[in-house]
Order: structure tokens, then sequence, then C-alpha cells
């Protein structure tokens, strides 16, 4: 009786102490890097979806030398027909990443 009790308890604790450990090691890792890995990673994904040349629904962003504090304004805050991204979905990390991939690319010929 005793010991079933204490098995009890020592199971109770192994719940209360491990588990938040194991799950705050995982979001840890997630965070390790960037959210997205690389900005060509978030361009492909999100941005060029919009913004590549060929779909043409958002303005060529390549090779303009937008500044990141404007890049990461209009993702945060949206502007006219472009959503709003949170920090929850693309870190600031990422956005600084996507600015430098951006600007490391050559403007499109065809932009008018
Ligand atoms: C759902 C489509 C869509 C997605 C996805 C999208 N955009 Fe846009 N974006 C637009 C549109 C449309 C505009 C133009 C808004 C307007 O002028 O009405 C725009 C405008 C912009 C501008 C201003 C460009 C300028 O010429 O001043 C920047 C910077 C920008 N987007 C960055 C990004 C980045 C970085 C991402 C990825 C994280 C992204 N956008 C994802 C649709 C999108």
């Amino acid at each position: 009786m005793a010991f079933s009790l204490r098995a009890k308890a020592a199971k109770r604790l192994l719940i209360a102490a491990v588990l938040p450990v194991a799950l705050f090691a995982t979001s840890t890792h997630a965070q390790d890097d960037s959210q997205w890995q690389s900005g060509k990673n978030l361009y492909n994904n999100v941005c060029g979806h919009c913004h590549s040349p060929e779909v043409g629904v958002g303005p060529e962003l390549a090779g303009r030398g937008l500044p990141e504090p404007y890049i990461r304004a209009i993702v945060r805050h949206g502007f006219r027909a472009m959503p709003a991204f949170p920090a929850s979905y693309i870190d600031d990390e990422s956005l600084a990443q996507v600015t430098e991939y951006l600007a490391s690319l050559p403007p499109s010929t065809d932009q008018q």
C-alpha cells in the first residue's frame, strides 16, 4: 500500500517535472535557427507566390535594395493588397534573411 502510493507519487512527479522540460526542449530547438531557415526558403514559400515576376500579384522585390525596416513594416502591418504576417509566422531573423536574399538577387530584366 505504502509502496503503491509512493509509486503513484513518483509517476506524478515524473509527469510534472519531465513533461514540461520535454515540451520546452522541442520549442527551443525550433528556435535554434530562424523559422524559415533561409531568406531564399521564405521567399520561395511565401513572398514569391505573389512577388515573383512570373506571378506579378505584388511588385518585384529582387535587387531593389529595399531596406529591412521598410520590408519589416510592410510584412508586419500589411500594405493595401498585401496581407500582414505576425512574428509567430515570420520571425524578425527570417525577415533580415529575406532582405539579404532579395539584395543578393539581380533586378529582373522585364521590370517596367
Ligand atoms: C498574398 C500575396 C502576397 C504575399 C504572400 C506577399 N506579398 Fe508583399 N505585396 C503584395 C502586394 C499585392 C503588394 C502591393 C500592395 C499595393 O501596392 O497595393 C505588396 C507589397 C510589398 C512591398 C512593398 C513593395 C514596394 O514596391 O514598395 C514589400 C516590401 C513586400 N510586399 C514584401 C513582402 C515580403 C518580404 C513577403 C514575404 C514575407 C511578401 N511581401 C508576401 C502581395 C503579397
